[in-house]
């Protein structure tokens, strides 16, 4: 008989010591922990929002023609690819479908029941697994696999720009060792608008065959509160989970889908987005050094991922609530390989992240 399931304590729960440590400094925390966006969506977004009149009648599951098309346009502009809106579907933000799919494609695959992810790795892939009872398998790299495990597996996660680590993973590779096991290839691309060196990558530059792309407005359009994303790719795939998630009333919100169709069709508000999360890193990554804390600048997304002085990261975590007044959140939270770093998430105004540069430097 299986035991039964108990949740872990939220990650981020976990930091409420800290918390109040930080709170206790002039000027109070600077909360550099979970990864949510600090600034404003662009006005015709919150306006769309407002005003779609969208409200009344239920939405579409799959996301309305315009959401799908405007989705599209944007993969073709931005990253080069073309999508058929029909291989397009929406979901809630896209921590409910990491969270959810494994379960939606064991119902597909009952004789299989592993998950494969990143050793290091936001934390919902294993989740996942976790909620669907099956195994999750952390993955360091493709060629090291198990084969009995890539015989057992569901999918394989991938996530280019990598959270925590900004790592920019070879897509390409994934894809085709997806092909090669028969293995669906799960590729979360949330940050994508946020990669630093080269141009940004999508799984779907390598076809579309067993491989779905999973995108957000969250980071890219700070619409983390308003819960739109998408997926797209192949068309078994997406047809299959947009049908059984109809069955299951996921919905992205009327007014919601109306304001994403806006965020989708502008480029410009991304662009000064970039540029302040570059700044922040930057500016962060030079205030840690000052303060005698080696903080590479990633490779994308808007983390820093800080090698622990000494391989305690929890230690680093309580030095600089104590002396920045800012939390991080120990690597441990992204799986056991991630131990001996802590990750600082750039996501406060340039005035509270010069005031732990400062708070740093005064130490
Ligand atoms: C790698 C990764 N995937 C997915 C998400 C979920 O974002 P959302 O549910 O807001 O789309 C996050 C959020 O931090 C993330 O870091």
């Amino acid at each position: 008989m299986r035991e039964p399931f108990v949740p872990p304590p939220y990650p981020y729960d976990r930091l409420d010591e800290l918390k109040a440590v930080g709170s206790g400094l002039p000027g109070g925390l600077v909360d550099l922990s979970i990864g949510t966006p600090c600034d404003p969506p662009p006005p015709a977004v919150i306006e769309a929002l407002a005003r779609s009149g969208a409200e009344r009648g239920y939405p579409a599951s799959i996301g309305s023609a315009a959401y799908r098309e405007a989705a599209a346009g944007w993969m073709a502009r931005r990253l080069g690819v073309d999508v058929d809106p029909t291989n397009v579907a929406a979901c809630v933000g896209t921590k409910e479908l990491v969270a959810g799919v494994p379960q939606l494609l064991r119902l597909r695959r009952p004789d299989l029941d592993t998950v494969l992810y990143p050793a290091i790795s936001y934390p919902t892939y294993a989740m996942g697994a976790t909620l669907a009872g099956c195994r999750a398998v952390p993955y360091r790299e493709l060629d090291a696999i198990d084969p009995a495990d890539a015989a057992r597996a569901l999918c394989l996660w991938v996530n280019v720009p990598g959270n925590p680590t900004g790592e920019l993973g070879d897509l390409g590779a994934a894809a085709a060792w997806g092909r090669e096991h028969g293995v669906p290839v799960l590729s979360d691309e949330c940050y994508v608008e946020f990669t630093w060196e080269g141009p940004p990558r999508t799984i779907l530059e390598h076809g579309h065959d067993g491989v779905v792309a999973v995108h957000s407005l969250s980071k890219r359009s700070n619409l983390a509160g308003a819960r739109a994303g998408m997926y797209a790719g192949d068309p078994a795939l997406v047809h299959y989970l947009s049908e059984v998630r109809k069955h299951a009333g996921f919905m992205v919100p009327g007014p919601v889908q109306a304001a994403a169709i806006a965020a989708w069709g502008d480029d410009d508000h991304v662009d000064e987005q970039r540029e302040r999360y570059r700044q922040r890193l930057d500016g962060m990554a030079a205030a840690l050094s000052k303060a005698g804390i080696d903080a590479p600048t990633p490779s994308g997304a808007f983390y820093l991922w800080v090698p622990a002085p000494d391989g305690d990261a929890w230690a680093l975590a309580r030095r600089l609530a104590e002396t920045g007044g800012c939390l991080v959140s120990p690597g441990e939270f992204y799986g056991p390989a991630g131990a001996g770093f802590v990750r600082v998430a750039v996501v406060q105004p340039d005035d509270r992240i010069a005031l732990v540069a400062d708070r740093l430097a005064t130490a």
